[in-house]
């Protein structure tokens, strides 16, 4: 078995398992499955429950399997850098990094040895007593936002930062009413889920109170985009006449947002939240320009804005550290989660010195797990590997290089809509034809999924409709893998548009 193992670990064995599957792209000209880059690592033999078994307890002890990827979920046993193999030994390039995630690395040597090191000296002691590690981590973290968010809150999961940014803007502003996009995620707590406007995560109970949505400036499949609406490599298939230094698109979305303002909230309003790059809604962007008007207004009306970093921080963006810079705008409150612990969990608000006060007169929050040792430890180790390792700098290279790959096969196919994002956090939304934008059914974006599986690429779905392919791997990935990643997608394809034509 282990030599099995090895083997797997050079070649992913799929070619053997689905030959048959494979001759049907032969015949289009593709003579080769796409070859995996290499990797020197040999995952451990795997030697726990039996598949059948995980499905049964799966079944009759864990939540509904319904979100779990692929008709036959995948059963994984190791990870390491942009790698994960299966219970098979079977070795996958992992390019949603556990949902934008895992943000240096799947078992980062330096980030395992900081952990390890501190769950051998300290779990917890709680915010009654001091820990070196959180004052460590606190210092790091408030060095790389801008003045004034200097003031940390620590927790342990995005839907907890946004639940008490929430608290914080009513606090502050004494105000409830709280606006956000449709399309938006911020969160599935009770409170959050009034924030969160992407449908199937909507309850019939109520939820949210104060909340109100305002339309999603989507550049795509809005009602006004053109051809240099966002800040991205690549632009929308759409046309404008606008000159390069005015957005018509953007305007109109401004004129949508002064509507909400005037019809659907009260004169003072608590907050605004905004995600930079919208992540689960299928990584959709925002005329340039918006979202700084957007904050004028929120700010005439009393209000806090507030940039969820849950998916764009951290570097993700390349070309800044934090996505509310790549719009030129200063918020009053950051919250942080996901890539902060490389799939620890754990969380942050990042506020001002007077809005935090505002909050601390009006409530005595306190969070058990928040800034416990461990998290704050790799959190530092996190940060540290982010600045040595360049990965800002390689998110923004290698990128920018997936996105031009990206947007040769949307020129090539029919079904690829759009291809946009920024650095690694990227979209690719499947129409069913480029003239009426029209999502491309499930079932065949769920068909294109798997085959993808099968060749040894695993990536995200996002989108009201399901309908967008999501790419947000580790920051450590290589040119080599984006080569990888490119032609299995355009192998899944091919074998698309093959089995369409039958
Ligand atoms: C932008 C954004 N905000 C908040 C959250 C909620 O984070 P969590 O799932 O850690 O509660 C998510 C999760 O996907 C997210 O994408
Ligand atoms: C909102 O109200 C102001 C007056 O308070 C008005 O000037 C403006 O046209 C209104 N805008 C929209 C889009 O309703």
């Amino acid at each position: 078995t282990t030599a099995f193992l090895r083997t797997c670990c050079v070649q992913n064995i799929h070619s053997v398992k689905i030959g048959a599957f494979w001759t049907s792209v032969t015949k289009l000209g593709l003579h080769t499955k796409p070859r995996m880059p290499p990797c020197d690592f040999t995952p451990e033999k795997y030697q726990s429950l039996t598949y059948e078994r995980v499905l049964e307890i799966h079944k009759q002890h864990l939540s509904p399997i319904l979100t779990a990827y692929f008709p036959k979920p995948l059963l994984l046993h190791q990870g390491h850098k942009e790698w994960l193999f299966d219970y098979e030994g079977n070795r996958y390039l992992d390019f949603f990094s556990g949902i934008v995630t895992v943000s240096v690395g799947h078992c980062h040597p330096k980030v395992n040895a900081v952990a390890q090191k501190q769950l051998g000296r300290l779990w917890h002691t709680s915010t009654l007593f001091f820990h070196p590690p959180i004052h460590e981590f606190a210092e790091k973290l408030s060095a790389l936002l801008p003045e004034p968010l200097k003031v940390i809150f620590l927790v342990n999961s995005g839907s907890e930062a946004n639940d008490l940014a929430m608290l914080m803007a009513r606090a502050h502003s004494k105000s409830t009413d709280i606006i956000s996009f449709r399309g938006g995620y911020h969160g599935g707590s009770s409170s959050t889920l009034g924030l969160t406007n992407v449908g199937p995560f909507k309850t019939e109970l109520s939820s949210g109170l104060g909340c109100q949505s305002t339309m999603c400036p989507d550049v795509f499949r809005g009602p006004w985009g053109g051809s240099h609406c966002r800040d991205s490599p690549v632009q929308t298939i759409r046309k404008c006449s606008c000159a390069p230094d005015c957005c018509q698109a953007k305007d109109q979305y401004i004129e949508q947002f002064k509507d909400t303002l005037n019809s659907s909230v009260a004169k003072s309003i608590a907050g605004f939240f905004a995600e930079p790059i919208q992540g689960v809604n299928g990584v959709v962007q925002y005329p340039k320009g918006f979202l700084k008007e957007a904050f004028e207004l929120v700010r005439e009306r009393g209000g806090l804005c507030i940039a969820d970093e849950v998916q764009t921080g951290f570097g993700r963006l390349g070309s800044h550290f934090w996505g509310f810079q790549t719009h030129g705008i200063l918020p009053d409150i950051v919250t942080m989660a996901k890539g902060i612990g490389n799939g620890f969990p754990m969380a942050a608000v990042v506020t001002t010195p007077e809005i935090a006060n505002s909050l601390a007169k009006s409530v005595l929050h306190f969070n058990t797990f928040g800034g416990n040792p461990i998290a704050c430890a790799i959190g530092s180790a996190v940060l540290e590997v982010i600045k040595e390792e360049n990965l800002q700098e390689n998110s923004q290279e290698v990128g920018t290089y997936m996105l031009q790959k990206f947007a040769e096969l949307r020129d090539e196919f029919e079904i690829v809509g759009d291809v946009r994002g920024k650095g690694l956090m990227i979209g690719i939304e499947m129409v069913k034809d480029k003239m009426s934008r029209q999502p491309l059914p499930r079932e065949e974006v769920n068909e294109i999924h798997d085959n993808c599986k099968r060749m040894g690429l695993l990536i995200g779905k996002g989108g009201i409709f399901a309908q967008t392919f999501r790419i947000a791997p580790s920051m450590c990935i290589t040119k080599p893998d984006v080569k990888f990643a490119v032609e299995v997608f355009r192998s899944a394809l091919i074998q698309h548009r093959d089995r369409r034509a039958k």
